[in-house]
């Protein structure tokens, strides 16, 4: 019987990969309103909180999130966690100093993760002297972590067994939606008291991926419902792509809009999600993701178009996994 590390892990950073620096810039600090440091030799940050870094751009091709660094709370869960990997056979590489030094943290170590999104896990993450400039008045960090990144998946049930191996995820609750008559099935996992930190779609009944990127959204969330409003009002006034405009999502209440990214994939801004209370909480089917709003903003007959390309696309390339860290959740786990 394994030791639950679950409420021990924490979405810490994102590593994301652009080449588009200047839009990144206008875009994370004008825009959204986060911290911005630039270090030179192709590598931005943006801080939330009193984290060295929260978000790790690095030039590259990909126009994506690359990796997901994870925050363990204690030297015997982050043993644990690496024990778990090893001994499914996975292979786990220390990173260098100065690659955890990018990220600041200690203790890096990073394994492949699901849909070729590396994994990285650090036990301590490192804190800025500098304080933060930006036009925000905050973000909610903490236990809860940085907020939550989505994945659109052709292997739902893989990407539940990844995360429950790894960490002990458990399953929050679902969400059935359809969208351009297309029907959706999500699944909401958490690690902590965050009602997810992640979120896995799936086209049910077809395998098929109708997202280009393997993040198709993340979410940070806003301390107030002013800045949340203020962050909107900046990304029309700069020109930026609206996804959805405002709206309530019906399972964790959270106030929210998506904003496309300079890379394409979609940057959710919330605000007042509701905690797990772990003694009570039973995971439910909520039908559509919003009580209200969430409206396509511009969306014309050739994106809907292009996402069936995408969508066609996708049958013919096999999604990437990790078998033996994908195995079904054991008995007596909720799916
Ligand atoms: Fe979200």
């Amino acid at each position: 019987m394994k030791t639950s590390v679950f409420g021990a892990v924490h979405l810490g950073y994102l590593v994301i990969e652009t080449q588009r620096f200047s839009d990144w810039a206008r875009f994370g600090t004008d825009a959204i309103g986060m911290h911005r440091d630039d270090l030179g030799s192709g590598v931005m940050r943006f801080r939330l909180d009193d984290q060295e870094c929260r978000f790790l751009l690095r030039r590259g091709p990909a126009e994506d999130v690359v990796a997901t660094g994870w925050h363990i709370d204690d030297h015997a869960s982050f043993e644990q966690i690496e024990a778990r990997i090893r001994a499914h056979g996975v292979p786990v590489v220390r990173g260098s100093a100065e690659e955890a030094e990018l990220r600041g943290v200690e203790r890096l170590l990073r394994f492949p993760g699901p849909k070729g999104i590396t994994q990285e896990i650090y036990t301590t993450p490192l804190k800025s002297a500098e304080p933060l400039l930006m036009v925000s008045s905050g973000w909610v960090t903490g236990d809860a972590g940085l907020g939550h990144v989505a994945i659109t998946s052709t292997k739902p049930e893989r990407l539940r067994g990844y995360f429950d191996t790894v960490f002990d995820a458990r399953l929050t609750d679902f969400i059935d939606e359809t969208i351009s008559g297309v029907k959706l099935k999500v699944r909401f996992l958490r690690v902590n008291e965050r009602h997810h930190s992640i979120a896995v779609a799936a086209v049910r009944g077809l395998p098929i991926d109708p997202v280009r990127t393997r993040v198709q959204h993340l979410n940070i969330q806003a301390d107030s419902l002013d800045d949340l409003a203020r962050s909107y009002q900046r990304v029309h006034e700069l020109g930026f792509d609206m996804a959805l405009s405002v709206g309530q999502h019906t399972n964790d209440k959270e106030l929210s809009y998506y904003a496309r990214t300079p890379s394409g994939f979609e940057w959710e801004v919330g605000w007042n999600p509701i905690v797990v209370d772990e003694s009570t909480w039973e995971p439910a089917t909520h039908q559509g993701i919003s009580i209200w709003g969430h409206t396509p903003v511009g969306q014309t007959i050739i994106d809907k178009l292009d996402q069936f390309r995408l969508g066609a696309r996708s049958l013919t390339r096999p999604e990437k996994t990790v078998p033996a860290l994908s195995g079904a959740p054991g008995p007596g786990r909720r799916r």
